[in-house]
């Protein structure tokens, strides 16, 4: 407020209250008795000399006193918490109260309840805060408000985004594996082969891949496909193509996808490369949160192999798991619109 407005505010409020006190000073010092049955019969009751209608007269009667009693009580009240309260202008109150001052203290409470239950939740070996339902509504908490606008507030991924409760890992789900995922963050690289391949070779090494988790495709295919997989892909995806946790690279023979297992989906992964982001929490969130993060990674693994208890669950199934099931065939109406594609055009 400027101080011209917080001027115009103190003045007008003061005016207003002793107004108030005036007018209940002077009702009261006017105050006559009431007028009795007699005096109203007689015509000698005093009275505010209004006429209405003819006939209709106002006595002059006192303010009943319950009223006058919350009058007094008002006005006493409004000194008070004007004194005490912001309310006049920029005057901050005797009591230094403000609603910014309240809510930052409620935060401030509840950080300290927080970082407390942390400290105390610190040195407890992970598979045991893993098992601890308090500690892991806490980090379900936190997953909520930094992991699940990517991975999912069920943590189940989505295309590009890794399921975490498969138990089927990019990086390894040894507990310091996940640790590393979430503290140092991790970028998975698959290059582009497009130009290497040629378009007939990105569709046979993507038939050989089909083929690795059952899929259908050509059998020439899949058979050159086999051979560009040695010599270009099995570095980071393995001669047996179960892939390699050091550099991300995926298995390609189960039936967990990162981005899909349709035909097309693999050709432009090969074709054109991939480049994905896990971003760093540990400076963001500190060591304790980041162990609690990873304690409830571990906890979402039905099963829960990570915790060594040989638990029976029946294992979840991710949405990217069953993607492009059914179209999984590849044509060969397909292999010659494709060859047409990469042969260069005469005309
Ligand atoms: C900006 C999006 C994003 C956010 C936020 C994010 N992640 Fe990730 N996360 C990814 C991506 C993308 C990958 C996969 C990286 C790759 O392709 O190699 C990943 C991978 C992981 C992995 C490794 C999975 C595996 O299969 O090895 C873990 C564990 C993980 N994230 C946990 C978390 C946790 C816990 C949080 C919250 C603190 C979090 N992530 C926040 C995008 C994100
Ligand atoms: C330099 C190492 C490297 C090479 C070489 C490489 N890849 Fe990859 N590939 C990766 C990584 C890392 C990823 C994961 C990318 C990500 O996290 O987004 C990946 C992802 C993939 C995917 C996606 C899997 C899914 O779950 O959706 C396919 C398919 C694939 N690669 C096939 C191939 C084929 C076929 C070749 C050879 C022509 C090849 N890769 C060569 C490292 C490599």
């Amino acid at each position: 407020m400027t101080g011209g407005a917080s001027l115009f505010v103190i003045v007008f409020t003061i005016l207003n209250i002793t107004a108030c006190l005036w007018l209940i000073w002077w009702t009261s010092r006017h105050r006559t008795a009431e007028p009795d049955k007699q005096q109203q019969a007689a015509g000698t009751a005093e009275t505010m000399g209004h006429v209405w209608d003819g006939d209709l007269e106002e006595y002059n009667n006192p303010l009943p006193r319950w009223w006058l009693g919350l009058f007094i009580i008002s006005v006493v009240f409004a000194a008070i918490y004007l004194t005490l309260y912001p309310g006049l202008g920029n005057f901050s109150g005797l009591r230094g109260w403000s609603q910014v001052s309240q809510y930052e203290q409620q935060v401030a409470l509840q950080r300290e309840k927080l970082e407390a239950r942390l400290a105390a939740l610190k040195d407890q070996p992970l598979e045991q805060l893993a098992r601890d339902p308090e500690a892991m509504a806490t980090a379900r908490n936190l997953f909520a408000a930094n992991c699940s606008t990517c991975h999912g507030s069920d943590a189940r991924g989505a295309r590009g985004f890794p399921n975490l409760t498969d138990d089927d890992w990019l990086w390894g789900g040894e507990p310091e594996r996940i640790y590393e995922s979430i503290a140092y963050g991790r970028q998975g690289v698959m290059p582009a082969l497009g130009s290497v391949l040629g378009e007939s070779g990105v569709n046979e090494v993507a038939s050989y891949v089909l083929s690795l988790s059952g899929g259908k495709a050509p059998e020439d295919w899949v058979a050159a496909g086999k051979k560009h997989f040695e010599t270009l892909c099995a570095a980071c995806h393995g001669m047996d193509a179960r892939g390699n946790q050091t550099i991300g690279a995926p298995n390609l023979t189960d039936d967990v996808w990162l981005y899909g297992r349709d035909f097309d989906t693999i050709r432009t992964t090969v074709r054109d490369g991939r480049e994905n982001q896990m971003p760093a929490h540990l400076e963001l969130l500190g060591e304790a949160k980041v162990k609690l993060l990873t304690a409830y990674v571990m906890s979402l693994n039905s099963g829960r192999r990570a915790l060594g208890s040989g638990d029976s669950e029946e294992p979840l199934t991710s949405q990217n798991e069953h993607e492009g099931v059914a179209e999984t065939e590849v044509a060969r109406s397909d292999r010659q619109s494709s060859d047409q594609d990469s042969e260069p055009s005469s005309s």
